[in-house]
């Protein structure tokens, strides 16, 4: 098994790079984060003359946008009779509308341009496995009637396991997320869109327009910002407090190859565990992405159980597997499954966020950018209430976030049996361990020559007490989502700042 984590997108890719700011200067709109949802965004406001600049602390697309399974789809799994229930029918209309429209939005921009980015259309399938599911399935059907949704209600599949039923969807896609975006990066450039790499935002000033966009290498002066950086980075009242309202979830995928016949269509089940599947054609025929594994950031007490699973089912119902491709994902989680997007705190005119897709960020980044590029160009954007941030009190937020986190937390607790620093041997080969010191913890990992390297395993954003991960070898937090890796510099936000290392004598 390849365990770079290097997705199947990013290992067939030729990135370039783009220069760091070098100055101060002045834009009308500076979007943060050079995901699908940034690129796209700023694509959208560039055509219509608007002066944008796209800020990313790293490279562009190396995060979600590269380790997605890059499914193009309304079909959020099993959402519609949901989103009647709780919302209303008119707001789940509004949901699927504006992502159906987003389809369309992106065929537009891949059709106009040429995109070469292996788009096909396909049926995308939610399936059922037990009883229980099929009849989460027929309410689902009802809702997509309701909606005036055409679907297609199955008993029989062709998936290489017992299917009870499904329910299809046609003219969905999928592409290569990558392949796109850098198409884009290039077009948007063409039409007076800088975009700069390894250029950490640090603080957003200014209450109103316009915003000083502060830098490491610089400040931008500018009428609208986008936050379109995953999981906002603020922690201060006026911006929302999105640590509130959000969390997060790691999500697993294999690429094998296969000696069965690939099928076409892109499919998920309804309950975990949750298993996804869909080809992707290329050169060496088709490649199998199977994803699922899903948990909250450092619930699982060993990640690597995760592929483990993944890897038994393609042994199961797969001739021949042989893995080419594992990585893993992390996904911005709401308190009510629907994203966030639009103004990002109600007193703020010109700042906007887009964010907590909840695993479904291609077609959301897309619907994202229609919407934000809409709100700055003419100020308004139609039927889409139900993504309003403004849509929870923070009190009420805080008070589900709370209760969500604690339980969390004493579950670690209780799982995580710290040894004394006398028994630092105990840390085996390529594990990390908490470990009890004159009344505090330290993180401790333990590489492969047994050096070792300690951090102080709380978390820079707000403090949480930091996990191991198995898999990656990186110290995650429950709270929200931040990643560390051993050294402890950041590999994932909204922490920006590193852990404090401690010497080991
Ligand atoms: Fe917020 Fe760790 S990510 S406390």
């Amino acid at each position: 098994m390849d365990s770079s984590f290097k997705s199947y997108w990013q290992d067939t890719i030729k990135t370039r790079n783009f220069a760091p700011l070098q100055e101060n200067t002045r834009t009308n709109t500076v979007v943060i984060g050079g995901g699908i949802v940034g690129i796209t965004t700023a694509y959208l406001l560039s055509t219509q003359g608007v002066d944008t600049i796209i800020l990313e602390g790293g490279n562009i697309s190396t995060s979600a946008t590269a380790k997605t399974t890059a499914k193009i789809t309304f079909q959020h799994g099993a959402i519609y009779n949901d989103l009647m229930t709780r919302v209303g029918k008119e707001k789940a209309f509004q949901y699927l509308d504006t992502n159906r429209n987003a389809i369309t939005h992106l065929n537009k921009i891949i059709t106009e341009h040429k995109i070469a980015c292996d788009y096909k259309t396909q049926p995308a399938y939610l399936y059922a496995t037990n009883n229980k599911e099929v009849e989460i399935i027929e309410k689902e059907k009802e809702a997509y009637d309701n909606l005036g949704v055409a679907s297609f209600y199955q008993e029989k599949s062709i998936l290489p396991f017992p299917v009870k039923a499904s329910l299809a969807v046609t003219n969905q896609g999928q592409f290569h997320p990558l392949k796109y975006v850098y198409s884009l990066a290039d077009i948007i450039e063409k039409k007076g869109c800088t975009i700069h790499e390894n250029t950490r935002v640090l603080d957003i000033q200014g209450s109103k327009s316009p915003f000083k966009v502060i830098t490491e290498k610089g400040e931008i002066t500018c009428e609208n910002v986008v936050v379109a950086c995953h999981y906002p980075f603020f922690n201060d009242g006026k911006h929302g407090m999105y640590f509130f309202r959000m969390y997060q979830d790691r999500s697993y995928v294999l690429g094998i190859r296969t000696s069965s016949e690939p099928f076409d269509g892109m499919y998920i089940n309804i309950n975990n565990p949750i298993y996804s599947l869909r080809y992707q054609f290329d050169d060496k025929g088709a490649l199998l992405l199977l994803g699922g594994g899903n948990h909250r950031t450092a619930e699982k007490e060993d990640e690597k159980a995760s592929y483990k699973e993944l890897e038994l089912f393609s042994h199961k119902y797969f001739t021949n597997p042989e893995i080419n491709y594992t990585w893993s994902n992390q996904d911005c989680m709401t308190l009510d499954g629907i994203p966030y997007i639009g103004q990002m705190s109600s007193n703020i005119k010109g700042l906007y966020i887009a964010t907590g897709f909840k695993k479904w960020g291609m077609t959301s980044g897309i619907l994202s950018a229609k919407i934000i590029s809409d709100l700055i160009i003419t100020g308004e954007s139609l039927n889409t209430d139900v993504f309003n941030p403004a849509r929870f009190s923070v009190v009420d937020s805080a008070k589900n976030f709370i209760v969500n986190g604690l339980e969390i937390a004493e579950n670690f607790i209780m799982k995580l049996m710290p040894i004394s620093l006398e028994n630092l041997s105990e840390v085996k080969v390529g594990e990390g361990k908490l470990i009890d010191y004159k009344n505090s913890k330290i993180g401790v990992y333990r590489d492969e020559d047994g050096n070792y390297f300690a951090v102080v395993p709380h978390c820079t954003h707000l403090g949480c007490l930091l996990k191991f991960n198995t898999a990656e070898k990186t110290w995650d937090c429950t709270c929200h989502g931040s990643r560390f890796n051993i050294f402890g510099d950041v590999i994932e936000g909204p922490a920006t700042l590193p852990l404090k290392r401690i010497e080991l004598q």
